[in-house]
């Protein structure tokens, strides 16, 4: 690993179980990056998922158990540097540093602050936690996470955009004060796919609880396809074009999820073959909703066998999570010094 490599940056926080949103806006742009010559990090934020803690919850396991779908998708943790957030705790010394020269205005602007902070002014018992400091330092700790390996380049999805250019603003900011010490990431998002959810609403996500995940054998799978609403009958499309990011926009939403899947998991010639029977109306959905489940089965079937193999039980992905935080740690505390260095405390003499 030299430093002249692209170096390529993404977290995911440990949310359970990953579903077809996560795997066609993340994971499969991960696989892809894996197989050219960057040198990847991905990383499970685990710490930043305290911030919607209310009582003690299974991170740990649910990380673990997240790592293991990870790796059943041909994630390959010596390959790619895939660890825990909270291995590498000098992140924690990086976001404070980093604090120090946030505005508070500027984190109050923040999406997933923001957000809560409207939720919490409509009604105030809408939530467990209160809002946090950390909720507020979100943004902060990601920037640490970011800028503590070097990233150039960091794809994230649109609902993360906004914390990426915080996180190059900060960078900015700190070596505008105390010199080029920080790398700035190119502020580029991947185009990622935003999968609309089974309920045929905009986004599949576990809170809207919609999902279609990797691991749901058969009979959820087909249960789940059948439920998704298509009461609608096909109207005309007003376009000749066959593109799925067209079209799906132009169908009853129900009809659109079954669609986009299509197209991402069947071969060209079935999707446009449904796309056509779409086009001359007529009572279809049935055998459209069977096919989808079908390919969604096979999909799920390699990664459902891989994720049950013993080889990759908790022991593997403890010690690969090991040799990782490893691998990461020289380099992460490398610039964790640096802004010791320059903001004026200097290096640690503990750690020295
Ligand atoms: N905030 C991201 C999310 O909620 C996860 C995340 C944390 C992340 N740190 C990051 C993503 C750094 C990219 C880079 O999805």
């Amino acid at each position: 690993m030299t430093d002249k490599k692209e170096v390529i940056l993404s977290g995911i926080r440990p949310t359970g179980r990953l579903h077809y949103g996560n795997y066609f806006g993340a994971i499969r742009h991960f696989l892809r990056l894996q197989e050219t010559d960057a040198c990847c990090y991905y990383f499970i934020a685990d710490y930043h998922a305290l911030t919607t803690i209310t009582e003690r919850q299974e991170i740990y396991r649910a990380t673990l158990d997240m790592l293991r779908t990870y790796v059943a998708c041909g994630l390959d943790p010596y390959k790619s540097v895939i660890y825990r957030q909270s291995d590498l705790p000098c992140t924690a010394e990086l976001s404070l540093l980093l604090g120090m020269l946030t505005n508070i205005g500027h984190l109050e602007r923040g999406t997933t602050y923001k957000d809560k902070f409207t939720r919490l002014q409509e009604d105030p018992k809408s939530e467990g936690n209160p809002l946090s400091y950390g909720l507020l330092g979100y943004p902060v700790l990601m920037a640490a996470d970011i800028l503590i390996v070097r990233a150039d380049l960091v794809p994230v999805g649109d609902d993360q955009r906004q914390h990426l250019e915080m996180a190059c603003d900060i960078a900015a900011k700190f070596n505008h004060r105390f010199g080029e010490v920080l790398h700035i990431p190119r502020p580029l998002g991947r185009d990622a796919l935003r999968l609309p959810g089974l309920d045929g609403s905009e986004k599949m996500g576990k809170s809207e609880n919609n999902t279609l995940d990797l691991l749901d054998p058969p009979k959820t799978v087909l249960d789940k396809i059948k439920a998704v609403p298509t009461t609608t009958e096909p109207a005309p499309l007003d376009t000749d074009s066959n593109d799925p990011d067209i079209v799906i926009g132009k169908m009853p939403s129900g009809v659109g999820v079954l669609y986009r899947l299509l197209s991402l998991l069947a071969p060209e010639e079935v999707y446009l073959d449904y796309l056509d029977q779409y086009r001359k109306g007529g009572k279809f959905y049935g055998s459209l909703k069977k096919a989808v489940a079908e390919y969604a089965s096979q999909f799920n079937a390699p990664i459902i066998e891989s994720y049950n193999d013993p080889a990759h039980n908790d022991d593997f992905i403890k010690e690969f999570l090991r040799e990782n935080a490893k691998r990461v740690t020289p380099v992460a505390l490398e610039t964790v010094e640096r802004c010791r260095e320059a903001m004026g405390i200097g290096h640690s003499l503990y750690r020295a």
